[in-house]
């Protein structure tokens, strides 16, 4: 019995589905993106805004991030890496938040016999003003307190509701860079683009980098999974790497998740090599504990009229073919939903469905964009289309020889075939 709790307690050392990775050796791939961040900290005027799906990777690519920066000497970072916004901040709580991580060094005389000098850190907390602060306020505390360079990341950006605060963040870049303060603001948050995030993105357009993060590629997934390999003793045959990269549609959060679950499959069967029949009882697992997301599942499929097929169009979305922005159309939704009812459908068949899943009532979870006749659609949380796959899959919904046909045909798509 030991042995089985330390080898689950291996495996969950490096899958972890739920805490953003915060070292270099256990992140995988984007390498591109790190460059990035990097190449903007290092100059001077220039902040970052990392954006994307949830679930993506961002906070990783931030943390570690401010993970490289603390061991470049001539840097400084908040010792808890980022500070997240919550919805019941504004820009004054979101600032005194992090003016309470960071100190300054004060001299001052030492009352004793010898009155030689004592420097001590003070919060800067401990000295702001008590009015609101203001942009100019930020600029003068981070250019007059702090003695080195000072890299500042602010996650969770789409839940700082309150848009004046939002553009006096605007504001303070924009003030930071004209003023060349030696302090570089990252802001991560989820969103299709950079205008979701900051309001009055124009005047600080040239000195806010974009880091748009894109899902991981399968390349990267198997990274991650290698990893977990090594570090965990489980074995996970090529077959079985291929099925969860596959299943976990370029976010990482499913990879770490099917891999957990896969390892504890194998872990409790006595083994320490992965089967395909650890993978399906993985998506079992998952689908019984996400909660959440599982409700938002039901409500989206819900029908008491038997033979509905909300549940097909989902999964139908789910694996249709995206753009970049991973928008699909009801084109590519009907080409599979053929495959799934095994006949010819026609878009008339579901365009019902569609508008419902865009809908208060069934989420909404989906959302449309473009006129009526090249009309796109995505998912609201990117988070859901794995899980639609992952749920099919382990009710027997959807096959390997299925996932392996439409995997083949998105490879021929993108040969141009
Ligand atoms: N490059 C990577 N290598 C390995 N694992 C990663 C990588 N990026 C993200 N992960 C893993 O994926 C999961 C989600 O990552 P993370 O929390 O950073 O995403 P996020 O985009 O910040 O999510 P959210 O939008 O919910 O805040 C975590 O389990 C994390 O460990
Ligand atoms: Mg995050």
């Amino acid at each position: 019995m030991s042995e089985m709790i330390n080898l689950k307690a291996a495996a969950a050392a490096f899958f972890k589905p739920g805490t953003p990775i915060d070292r270099q050796q256990l992140f995988a791939g984007r390498q591109l993106q790190i460059r990035k961040v990097l190449n903007a900290i290092i100059q001077p005027g220039q902040h970052v805004i990392i954006f994307g799906d949830r679930g993506v990777g961002k906070t990783s690519l931030a943390k570690v991030v401010s993970d490289m920066m603390r061991r470049a000497e001539s840097f400084k970072t908040l010792n808890s890496g980022t500070i997240n916004c919550d919805p019941t901040d504004n820009f004054d709580k979101l600032w005194r938040k992090i003016f309470r991580e960071l100190s300054f060094a004060m001299e001052s005389q030492d009352a004793g016999f010898e009155k030689s000098k004592v420097t001590s850190a003070v919060p800067i907390a401990s000295i702001l003003p008590e009015h609101p602060l203001q942009p100019d306020d930020i600029r003068y505390f981070l250019s007059s307190k702090i003695d080195k360079s000072i890299v500042l990341i602010i996650d969770e950006l789409d839940r700082l509701f309150d848009q004046i605060s939002r553009s006096q963040l605007a504001d303070t870049i924009k003030n930071l860079s004209d003023h060349a303060v030696d302090a570089t603001l990252v802001l991560v948050g989820v969103g299709d683009s950079v205008d979701e995030l900051v309001a009055e993105h124009q005047s600080i357009q040239r000195s806010l980098v974009p880091v748009p993060m894109q899902r991981m590629s399968p390349t990267e997934l198997i990274k991650i999974l290698e990893t977990g390999e090594e570090g965990s003793g489980i074995t996970i045959p090529e077959e079985c790497k291929t099925w969860i990269t596959h299943l976990s549609r370029g976010l990482p959060h499913y990879t770490h998740l099917l891999g957990l679950y896969s390892s504890f499959s194998a872990i409790e069967e006595g083994r320490k090599e992965i089967t395909i029949n650890d993978v399906l009882a993985a998506t079992t697992s998952i689908v019984q504990t996400s909660q959440i997301i599982a409700s938002a599942y039901s409500k989206a499929v819900l029908s008491p009229r038997p033979g509905n097929i909300y549940a097909k169009v989902l999964s139908a979305c789910a694996l249709a073919k995206t753009d970049e922005f991973g928008y699909f159309t009801a084109k590519a939704v009907c080409e599979q939903l053929s495959k799934i009812l095994f006949r010819e459908c026609q878009i008339s068949d579901f365009s019902r469905h569609l508008s419902e899943f865009c809908q208060p009532k069934r989420g909404p979870i989906l959302k449309s964009t473009g006129a009526k006749w090249y009309r796109r659609y995505r998912f609201i949380d990117a988070m859901l289309q794995p899980y639609v796959i992952i749920h099919d899959y382990s009710i027997g919904m959807l096959t390997n020889q299925f996932l392996e046909e439409s995997k083949e045909k998105s490879r021929d798509a993108v040969n141009g075939q």
